[in-house]
């Protein structure tokens, strides 16, 4: 992107005079995750790495869920997020005061929920999951009912591989539920030979048409180990731009979708970041304490 060079240069050389780290979620676009990115990868992947960092402050190149899970883990540094208004559906889907309901309605039942959920859920609920350790969570926990939110999606998704009672939200993705096991169908009948790659916030009847299933890391490490001749990544668009580069020889079939709340991160949003030091995520020391207590409790289960 020889036109985007001088705003990538500008980026790279404030970031170290900030001292700051650019985590980017797989879904950025392909300048952003291979141009000024330092650490690209899942939710869970990017939680974890917010928990490691020495940076002073962290830029997170995502939805603002993401961020607060950033602010979350790291109380102390200042974390940035380009634009403010970077949300998901899912996260909008629920509130605190909606968790307090469903405890009252379902005592004793844990309450795991997905990271894409606002700091004020997490910290009413007992632990994190993401899509890359739903069913281990759930499982961890011990419990014959566990209420896992707000995908329904994802949860149904997960009660077909596990023995515990699964109930949930009716929340979902405004990017994977418009996803179609007949479209996917037809595009088998056309292409007999395609691989198709589905992320587990797709309907169960679309991951029934898949032939792997996984979180946005598990979707491209399963790429890059099969090397198939056709894949359908059943996602958001940036994940087969992002990796298109690294696997010559396979060839990306749409459809896909995009998030409109992830493609409100581009370049010159990072940059004037970098410049400005804004927009700052806060979050209220109080909940974040009973937040950290739920995402930590994630990060610590042994994989
Ligand atoms: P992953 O944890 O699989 O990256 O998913 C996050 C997300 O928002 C998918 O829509
Ligand atoms: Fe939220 Fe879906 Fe966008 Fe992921 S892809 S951030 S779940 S709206």
């Amino acid at each position: 992107w020889p036109v985007l060079a001088p705003v990538i240069h500008e980026i790279n050389r404030l970031k170290k005079e900030r001292n700051a780290v650019i985590l980017a979620h797989n879904y950025m676009t392909p300048e952003i995750f291979h141009g000024v990115s330092d650490i690209v990868g899942d939710s869970l992947a990017l939680a974890k790495e917010a928990a490691k960092t020495d940076a002073d402050v962290i830029i997170q190149c995502g939805v603002h869920f993401m961020a607060e899970t950033a602010k979350i883990l790291n109380p102390d540094k200042t974390v940035l997020i380009p634009d403010m208004k970077a949300g998901c559906s899912l996260a909008e889907s629920i509130t605190a005061a909606d968790v307090r309901a469903l405890r009252e309605k379902h005592p004793g039942v844990p309450i795991v929920t997905y990271v894409n959920t606002s700091a004020d859920v997490k910290a009413e609920c007992d632990i994190c999951c993401t899509s890359a350790n739903a069913v281990q969570v759930v499982e961890s926990l011990g419990a014959p009912r566990v209420l896992l939110i707000p995908d329904q999606y994802l949860a149904a998704n997960v009660a077909r591989q596990t023995d515990v009672e699964i109930l949930t939200w009716a929340g979902a993705c405004e990017v994977h539920e418009r996803f179609t096991a007949a479209e996917l169908r037809e595009y088998r009948e056309i292409e007999p030979s395609v691989k198709i790659i589905a992320h587990p916030e797709c309907p169960p009847e679309v991951v029934d048409e898949a032939d792997f299933t996984g979180s946005t890391a598990g979707m491209i490490d399963w790429v890059k180990t099969n090397r198939p001749e056709k894949v359908m990544l059943v996602t958001e668009c940036s994940m087969a731009d992002n990796i298109a580069s690294e696997t010559p020889g396979v060839d990306y079939v749409r459809p896909c979708n995009l998030c409109p709340h992830m493609k409100r991160i581009t370049l010159s949003k990072i940059l004037d970041c970098l410049l400005e030091m804004r927009d700052e995520v806060t979050v209220d020391p109080q909940v974040a304490a009973r937040a950290r207590t739920a995402v930590e409790r994630m990060i610590n289960l042994k994989s």
